[in-house]
C-alpha cells in the first residue's frame, strides 16, 4: 500500500505542476478602469424630476438619468416587488441583457404611492414599514426600515455606466450603515465574514474551473451568486445585484458600516434592495425573489459514493455488494465521464457499460440509484449524431465570424451547446429520452459547465470561453458568462421531468448562478485532501445557504490528493452535517471507499454514516421547510443569535435548522475543542456526543474530544425526529419507526416539527403529506396536523427519548380519537440524563396526546379508579 501511495504522490505532483493556472487580477480586466471610483461631488449624475419626464404612478417611478461622460439618457425605474424589496433598473433605451431567468417568477409590482417634493429634488416611495428617498442631484437613494437608515445606493456618487461598444462596464456603490459584517457573494473559498478588500483583490464573480483552489481567497470559483448581506447587531439588509457578466466587488468594512462597490463588465444596473431588518428576513426576501429548492427525494439526503471513474457496470454492482458486506449504508452510485463511449454524452461504452438498463434495474433491486455525468461540451465527431445535428441546426455557441466555436475538453476537440437558445435547450432536454437516461432510477450530474475549456494555447487563458463568442440573439459571451451553466440545468430538469413527470429529479451542478436552487444541488468542486479544504467547506456551504443554495456539499476526503487516516475519518464526520454528502476522488489517487480501510477507521465512518441516516427525518423536514419559507437548511450561528457579538464570525460550526448545533473536528491531533454555544445562560444545549451533558449557551466551552467525537448539541426546548435503525439505504427505512428526542428546557417544555410524505413523488403538492407540530408542555406531548393534508405513512412513532426528563414518571398514556394505550416500557438512564419510552405505537395521521404521569398522580389516578370500582360495587349491593 505504501509503495502504491508513493507512486500516486509522484503522479499527483506532476499533474499539479502541469495544471498551474494563473487567474486574472482586477488590473488585467475591465475592473482596472473603474476600481478607483470616480470621486464624488463634482460629477454630474442626475435624475430628471421635471414634470414632463418624471412618471409617478402606483406601480413605479420612472424617469431619465444623466451620467456625465455617457452619451445618452439612461432610463431609471424603481418599483417594489417580492417581500417589500425595492427594485432599481437603470438601462439604455435599447435594453441590455437581463438575467430574469434567475428570478422565480415574473414579479408583479406592489402598490406604491410615490410623492415628489415641491422643489423637484426628492421623490419618496413608501411601502409598509419601508421607504425609499430618491434624490435627484447628485443621484442617490436612501432606504429606510421603520425610519432607520438601512442602505444608501450611490452614496458616494460614483455610479458608472459606460456605453462605448467595447467598454460597457457599470458600477455602483452601496453603503450599509450601522453594521459590522458582510456575508454572501459566493462562490469563494473564503470565510463566512467577507474580507476587507481595500489592500487586496476585490471579490471576483466569474465562473471558472479552478481545482485545488487557494483558501481564504477572493478569487473566482465555479459559481457566482451576486447577493451580499450587510449584517450587524442592530440591523441587517442586503443587495441582490442581478448581473451574470464578470463582476468584481470591493468590500470595505469598518466598525460602523460596510461599503460594497459592485463592478460588472456589461449589463444594466439591475438591483434589488433587501430590507431586512434581520439577516433571517433578508435571506427570506432574497429567496422570495429567486425561489427555493423543490423538496428533493429522500434518497438524495443519504450517502453518495462517487469516483473519477468507476470503469464498468460490474464494478458498480460489486461496490454496492461491498458496502452491504461491510454494513455501510449507501444510496447512490455515481458514474463519471468514463461510462460514455469516448466521452460522447448520452452514449454508453459498448463494452464496459453495454447493458445500462440492467445496471439501473440491478441497482433498483437493492434500492440504489445511479447518477451519471453529462457535460455541456459535444465531441466533434462526424459519426456522433448529437454533433452533426447541433452543427446543422445552429445549436452551438459561435465565433464572432459566425462559424462554430470549437476547442478542447475531455473528448478532445468539442463544441458547446448554446443553452440560451430555446431550440437548443429543447433539443438538449429531449436527449434525456435516450437509452438509459429515460429510466426512473437515473439522475444527473452537470459538470464543466462554467464552461470549462482546455484552451491553454490562448494568451492569458482562464480555462473558459473567450468573451467575444456569440450566443442566441447575438449576445456576447461576456454578457451571459455566469449564467451559462445555470441554463444547462434548466434543460436537464425539463428532460428528466418529461421522462418521469411524477418523480422529483436530482441534479448536481458545478457552475451556478442566482436561482440555481430551483434546479440543482451544488458541490464545491475539485477540493484537495488537506485540513484547510475540510475547514473551508463549512463557510463555503454556509455562504451558499444564505444565498439560497442549501443543497451544498464538498467532496468527502478531498477530490485530489490522498487524505491520511485521521483526515479521512474527520471528513466523513463533518460531511455528515452538510446537506449534500458524497465521497468522490480524482482519477489519479488510490481508491478510497470506506470498506477499504482498517476496521477501526471503518467503524468511525460507519458511525458517521449512521448519524447521518438517523437524522434523515430532520434533514427532510428542514428541506420541506426551506421549500415553504426560504429559510436555509444550514445556518451560521449568527442567523438565529444576531445580538451575540462573539457569534458574528463563527463559521466552523453549523446550525442544522434552529435546533441542532454541530461543531465538527476540523484540525488534526486535538484532544479538546472550543465550542461556542449561543442563547445565554438560560439556553441549555445537550451534547449528544457525550451522554447528553448539558451546557449553558453562555459562549465558549472547552469540550474534550477523541477520534470518535463529533460534538453535536440539541437545543433544550426542541424536539428532534429521528430513525435510529441502521439500514443499507434510506429507502429501506421508509417503514421504520420514528424516535422523537424531546429535549426539555428549564420549564419542562419543548417543540418541533416533522414532515412526512411518500419521499419520492410530487403527490405532496396535492396535499399528500403530513406536517406535524409537536408540543411538549405540562408533562404532555401533543400533536397538531396541518389542515387539509393527508397521508398514511406506515411508519409510526415507537420511541420517545426525553432528555433532562421529569423525575418519577411511572406511566405514559397515549390517546388519539377514541383510542388509548399505555407504553409498556419506561427506562431512566441517569448517566445519559434521559428517559426512554418504548412499547408504544403512535399513529402520525391522528392528532394525539401523550400524558406522562408521575408516581403520585398515577397512584391517585389508580386509587381513584379503585375507589370508583368500590363505590359502584357498593351501589350495586344497595
Ligand atoms: C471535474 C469535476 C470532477 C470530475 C472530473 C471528471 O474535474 O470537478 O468532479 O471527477 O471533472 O469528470
Amino acid at each position: 500500500m505504501a509503495m502504491h501511495i508513493q507512486k500516486f504522490k509522484v503522479i499527483l505532483f506532476i499533474s499539479l505542476f502541469v495544471c498551474v493556472n494563473s487567474w486574472k487580477s482586477c488590473h488585467e480586466t475591465f475592473c482596472d478602469r473603474i476600481r478607483a471610483r470616480p470621486q464624488g461631488g463634482s460629477r454630474n449624475v442626475k435624475l430628471d424630476f421635471s414634470n414632463s419626464v418624471l412618471k409617478l404612478n402606483n406601480e413605479s417611478v420612472q424617469t431619465n438619468l444623466n451620467v456625465e461622460g455617457t452619451s445618452q439618457n439612461l432610463k431609471f425605474k424603481l418599483e417594489v416587488v417580492g417581500d417589500s424589496s425595492f427594485h432599481i433598473l437603470i438601462d439604455e433605451s435599447t435594453p441590455r441583457y437581463r438575467a430574469n431567468k434567475a428570478l422565480n417568477e415574473v414579479l408583479p409590482p406592489l402598490k406604491i404611492d410615490p410623492k415628489k417634493n415641491n422643489n423637484n429634488t426628492l421623490v419618496t416611495v413608501t411601502h409598509g414599514n419601508n421607504k425609499a428617498l430618491i434624490y435627484s442631484s447628485p443621484f442617490k437613494v436612501e432606504f429606510y426600515n421603520n425610519n432607520t437608515l438601512i442602505s444608501i445606493a450611490n452614496w458616494n456618487n460614483s455610479l458608472i455606466f459606460k456605453t462605448d461598444t467595447n467598454q460597457r462596464e457599470i458600477a455602483l456603490d452601496i453603503l450599509f450603515p450601522n453594521v459590522q459584517r458582510a456575508y454572501g457573494i459566493p462562490e469563494h473559498a473564503d470565510r463566512l465574514t467577507l474580507q476587507n478588500t481595500v489592500s487586496n483583490q476585490p471579490y471576483r464573480l466569474f465562473n471558472v474551473d479552478y481545482g485545488n483552489y487557494r483558501v481564504d481567497s477572493t478569487e473566482a470559483l465555479y459559481g457566482s451568486i451576486p447577493v451580499l448581506y450587510a449584517h450587524g447587531i442592530e440591523q441587517s439588509s442586503g443587495i441582490f445585484w442581478l448581473n451574470p457578466s464578470q463582476t468584481w466587488i470591493d468590500v470595505t468594512t469598518s466598525p460602523d458600516d460596510v461599503d460594497a462597490y459592485f463592478m460588472s463588465e456589461d449589463g444594466p444596473l439591475d438591483m434589488y434592495f433587501l430590507m431586512g431588518p434581520t439577516l433571517q428576513q433578508a435571506v427570506m426576501q432574497y429567496t422570495k425573489l429567486t425561489g427555493t429548492a423543490p423538496l428533493p427525494q429522500y434518497f438524495t439526503l443519504g450517502y453518495h459514493q462517487s469516483r473519477y471513474s468507476y470503469m464498468s457496470q460490474d464494478e458498480v454492482t460489486s461496490i454496492v455488494s461491498s458496502f452491504d458486506e461491510y454494513n455501510l449504508p449507501v444510496d447512490v452510485l455515481w458514474l463519471d465521464i468514463d461510462y460514455t463511449d469516448e466521452k460522447k454524452y448520452f452514449t454508453w461504452d459498448p463494452k464496459r457499460f453495454k447493458e445500462p438498463e440492467k445496471l439501473l434495474n440491478d441497482l433498483k433491486k437493492t434500492n440504489r440509484k445511479l447518477v451519471a455525468i453529462i457535460d455541456p461540451h459535444i465531441k466533434n465527431d462526424e459519426n456522433y449524431d448529437i454533433h452533426t445535428t447541433s452543427k446543422r441546426e445552429g445549436y452551438y455557441v459561435k465565433n464572432p465570424d459566425n462559424t462554430v466555436y470549437s476547442d478542447k475538453c475531455w473528448p478532445g476537440i468539442s463544441s458547446w451547446l448554446d443553452f440560451l437558445n430555446p431550440r437548443a435547450l429543447d433539443y438538449y432536454a429531449n436527449l434525456y429520452a435516450r437509452r438509459g437516461f429515460n429510466h426512473s432510477n437515473i439522475h444527473i450530474w452537470n459538470d464543466m459547465n462554467e464552461p470549462a475549456v482546455f484552451n491553454d494555447h490562448e494568451p492569458s487563458f482562464e480555462k473558459t470561453m473567450p468573451l467575444n463568442l456569440i450566443h442566441h440573439e447575438n449576445r456576447k459571451h461576456r454578457e451571459v458568462h455566469n449564467i451559462y451553466g445555470f441554463y444547462q440545468t434548466v434543460g436537464t430538469q425539463t428532460g428528466l421531468l418529461k421522462n418521469n413527470p411524477n418523480l422529483r429529479p436530482f441534479i448536481l451542478t458545478r457552475s451556478h448562478f442566482a436561482g440555481i436552487q430551483r434546479y440543482a444541488a451544488i458541490w464545491t468542486g475539485d477540493n484537495y485532501a488537506n485540513w484547510a479544504h475540510l475547514r473551508i467547506s463549512l463557510p463555503m456551504c454556509l455562504t451558499e445557504a444564505l444565498a439560497g443554495v442549501s443543497f451544498c456539499g464538498a467532496d468527502v476526503g478531498g477530490f485530489g490528493g490522498i487524505p491520511d487516516d485521521e483526515l479521512y475519518q474527520r471528513w466523513y464526520q463533518a460531511g455528515a452535517w452538510l446537506p449534500f454528502y458524497r465521497g468522490h476522488s480524482a482519477i489519479d489517487v488510490p481508491r478510497r471507499e470506506p470498506y477499504l480501510y482498517a476496521e477501526g477507521i471503518q467503524a468511525r465512518v460507519r458511525t458517521a454514516l449512521h448519524q447521518r441516516y438517523a437524522h434523515l427525518p430532520l434533514w427532510y423536514t428542514l428541506f420541506r421547510e426551506h421549500e415553504l419559507t426560504g429559510e436555509p437548511v444550514i445556518r451560521p450561528i449568527t442567523y438565529h443569535y444576531p445580538k451575540e457579538v462573539d457569534a458574528l464570525s463563527i463559521d466552523n460550526q453549523i446550525l442544522a435548522g434552529p435546533n441542532v448545533l454541530v461543531a465538527p473536528i476540523l484540525e488534526p491531533s486535538i484532544s479538546s475543542k472550543k465550542v461556542y454555544l449561543p442563547g445565554g445562560k438560560s439556553q441549555i444545549w445537550y451534547n449528544i456526543d457525550d451522554n447528553n451533558k448539558a451546557f449553558e449557551g453562555s459562549g465558549y466551552h472547552t469540550i474534550n474530544v477523541n477520534l470518535n467525537s463529533t460534538p453535536v448539541f440539541y437545543r433544550a426546548g426542541s424536539i428532534i425526529p429521528r430513525k435510529d435503525i441502521l439500514r443499507p439505504t434510506s429507502t429501506g427505512t421508509y417503514k421504520d419507526p420514528f424516535s422523537l428526542y424531546i429535549c426539555l428546557n428549564s420549564t419542562g417544555e419543548a417543540n418541533g416539527t416533522l414532515y412526512v410524505d411518500d419521499y419520492e413523488s410530487f403527490q405532496y403538492r396535492k396535499n399528500q403529506f403530513l406536517y406535524i407540530t409537536l408540543i411538549f408542555s405540562e408533562n404532555t406531548l401533543s400533536s397538531q396536523l396541518k389542515d387539509g393534508a393527508t397521508y398514511s405513512p406506515s411508519a409510526k412513532i415507537e420511541q420517545l427519548i426525553i432528555l433532562n426528563p421529569p423525575k418519577d414518571i411511572v406511566e405514559v398514556k397515549y390517546t388519539a380519537d377514541k383510542e388509548s394505550a399505555t407504553a409498556t416500557s419506561l427506562q431512566y438512564n441517569s448517566e445519559k440524563n434521559l428517559l426512554s419510552i418504548t412499547g408504544i405505537a403512535i399513529d402520525l395521521q391522528k392528532k394525539f396526546q401523550i400524558e406522562f404521569s408521575k408516581k403520585n398522580n398515577a397512584t391517585i389516578v389508580k386509587l381513584s379508579s379503585w375507589m370508583l370500582v368500590i363505590i359502584i360495587t357498593n351501589l350495586m349491593f344497595l
